[in-house]
């Protein structure tokens, strides 16, 4: 019901569909949430409401959510953990709710949520209540049991979310937690303000990042026609990537129904690796950096055995990849603490354009609905 009010009070545009219309809104959907949480012309993190907890004194963060909400939580544990050294907790909510895990009082416990309404993840919320949490929640929709529930909510203020699979919505998550990442390492002493002017200054150029790696569209819209002939499909990531190559693998089987598996890099030879042929298509996520030497060897091991390899990367990374690789992706240089958001556009696009090539219900994928509020 929610999906269909939705559906009636917002218009796909010039876009043929709603998630084409909402990946193409996240320059803006961006722009309007991190001028939210950062005070730009100071280079500072300014969060919208008093926090009733304090960072300083926070021994864990315990993140639950479900989904692609639960990859944004793995990419914000990468995060606090480097620049605010705080020891994170993610899971997804089935399993949380359901562990029971033994909780210190007074500890953070944090839910992301586009809907507010998913009903494991209002249920680890609620566990987290009883074992005296504080509970802090991420949301897109504010009147939502989530929002209502929590004693602090973080809005992602990127406007209502109507194709099922999630977007902008994804992308507003990361940067609320980035920001919030930076908050906390400024509380905990962990960066300096001239390091929190250099992060706010990445998060603030974000628009303009995702604006470039929107260009790459007609070059993923070619590969998708090959993508869309294969039956299962590998996406590599390592560090604050490996969350994207999941969410990668997660669009693409949403929409597509094509089966794929989203993989550390580095796991490759513990198993995976004896998929691969020449009929299994390989996504690597992987901009250079100092781990990147890394990746060039798992890319060699793949082609080594025939299989195809489609690299999402930055400029330097297509100069050094060599000849393993069959179709390249480029994303804009940036640093690697915004690469996550910025390696979120392609993996959206590829799986899109699959989606659309092979004719499924883009914006009503099979089985699926836009908020799970039954377990
Ligand atoms: C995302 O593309 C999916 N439709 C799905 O994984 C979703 O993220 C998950 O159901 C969680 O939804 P929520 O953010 O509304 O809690």
């Amino acid at each position: 019901a929610q999906t269909q009010l939705g559906v009636n009070m917002v218009d796909k545009g010039n876009h043929r569909h709603f998630m084409l219309k909402e990946i193409y809104e996240q320059p803006d959907a961006i722009s309007h949430t991190v001028s939210h949480y950062l005070d730009l012309a100071n280079g500072k993190v300014k969060l919208p409401a008093k926090l009733p907890f304090d960072f300083k004194s926070l021994n864990r963060l315990t993140i639950s959510a479900c989904g692609t909400a639960f990859y944004a939580g793995l990419v914000a544990k990468y995060w606090f953990e480097k620049y605010a050294r705080l020891p994170v907790e993610v899971d997804v909510a089935s399993e949380f709710r359901y562990r029971e895990p033994p909780m210190d009082a007074d500890g953070l416990a944090l839910f992301i949520s586009q809907s507010g309404e998913t009903a494991d993840t209002l249920a680890a919320l609620r566990y987290c209540k009883a074992q005296g949490q504080h509970i802090a929640s991420i949301v897109n929709a504010q009147e939502s049991t989530i929002a209502r529930e929590s004693d602090i909510v973080f809005p992602i203020q990127c406007g209502p979310e109507i194709s099922v699979a999630s977007t902008k919505a994804t992308t507003a998550q990361l940067s609320v937690l980035a920001s919030l990442a930076i908050a906390a390492g400024r509380q905990r002493g962990t960066i300096s303000e001239a390091e929190e002017f250099e992060l706010v200054d990445m998060l603030a150029k974000l628009p303009g990042a995702i604006t470039k790696a929107l260009a790459s569209e007609d070059k993923i819209d070619q590969i998708s026609h090959a993508l869309s002939k294969a039956d299962d499909v590998l996406y590599l990531g390592r560090g604050s990537l490996f969350p994207i190559a999941l969410e990668g693998a997660l669009k693409l089987k949403e929409i597509t129904y094509i089966h794929a598996e989203g993989y550390a890099s580095g796991e490759l030879k513990h198993g995976p690796i004896a998929l691969i042929d020449e009929t299994l298509p390989v996504v690597v996520v992987a901009p250079s950096d100092q781990l990147f030497d890394k990746t060039i060897s798992n890319m060699h091991e793949v082609a080594a055995r025939g299989g195809k390899i489609i690299l999402i990367t930055d400029e330097a990374g297509a100069k050094s990849a060599g000849d393993d690789v069959s179709e390249i992706i480029i994303v804009p240089d940036a640093h690697e603490f915004v690469m996550p958001i910025i390696c979120a556009i392609p993996v959206q696009l590829l799986a899109y354009h699959t989606a659309v090539f092979m004719g499924t219900d883009v914006d009503q994928p099979r089985n699926l609905a836009k908020s799970v509020t039954v377990e």
